[in-house]
């Protein structure tokens, strides 16, 4: 029996400043996170939500303890700051890969000279990967009974790139979902596949709605982890 005590729930997009008026980051609106919290908030459990910039509609969930975070270093400090034994982290975040080497103070100037643009090269470098911190910080203070799950936004070889991404990042399961192209971002329905651990065949979920897709994922979660509904009813009888 795995005794969950505590939720965490990453969401949105992080963004990496360029200079004080530009950035880089990407299209996710935080929808898919802010329906898993509001789902899992009626475990009774506590959960913490971790947003990124997501669209004010997808912030602030009910029964949520909310940490606002904009970079993706931001996004794993907060992480691994609320990372304990007997936790389930759901990690539906989007964050930014890459963050610019040299932040400009001053708004960067188009540069042309004898009426020829100079064009602007940004030099970029790697964030860390936050899942795979997490798995070094799992070891490094011998937390128990962590359940992490993934998500895989991916515009081609989505089951091969999901399964990868599992094993990669440690993962007990990992959500794959095809991305681009009109699919995945926002309002639009969407088809899932859900891969765990040392299963081949992944679960379909879908076409459907984000709502009723964190819906079905919720339902996954609580048939693989049956102690997190029974946990969360005792602490509830127990009050
Ligand atoms: N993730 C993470 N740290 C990052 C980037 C992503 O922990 N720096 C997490 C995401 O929240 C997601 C999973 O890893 O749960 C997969 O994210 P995805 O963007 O699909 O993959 P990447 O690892 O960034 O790989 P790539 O961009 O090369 O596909």
């Amino acid at each position: 029996m795995i005794p969950i005590q505590k939720i965490i729930i990453t969401s949105g997009p992080t963004r990496e400043w360029i200079d004080p008026v530009r950035y880089i980051s990407n299209a996710s609106s935080g929808k898919m996170g802010f329906c898993l919290a509001e789902i899992f908030s009626t475990l009774g459990l506590e959960l913490v939500y971790i947003q990124g910039l997501t669209e004010s509609r997808y912030s602030d969930p009910k029964n949520s303890r909310v940490v606002n975070v904009e970079t993706t270093l931001q996004l794993r400090d907060a992480v691994l700051a609320e990372l304990e034994s007997n936790t389930l982290l759901i990690m539906a975040a989007a964050p930014a890969d890459f963050r610019p080497i040299m932040v400009s103070s001053q708004k960067i100037k188009k540069n042309k000279e004898s009426g020829i643009s100079q064009g602007l090269l940004l030099e970029l470098e790697e964030n860390p990967d936050i899942l795979f911190q997490v798995q070094e910080d799992i070891q490094y203070h011998h937390y128990n009974n962590v359940i992490r799950i993934g998500f895989a936004a991916e515009t081609e070889n989505l089951s091969q790139s999901a399964q990868e991404k599992l094993t990669k990042k440690s993962l007990d399961g990992i959500i794959g979902n095809q991305v681009g192209d009109g699919q995945g971002f926002g309002e639009v329905s969407s088809s899932l596949l859900f891969f765990w651990k040392g299963q081949e065949v992944p679960e379909r979920l879908g076409p459907a709605s984000k709502e009723v897709l964190a819906k079905l994922i919720f339902e996954s979660l609580l048939m693989r982890f049956p102690s997190l509904s029974r946990e969360s009813k005792s602490k509830i009888d127990s009050q």
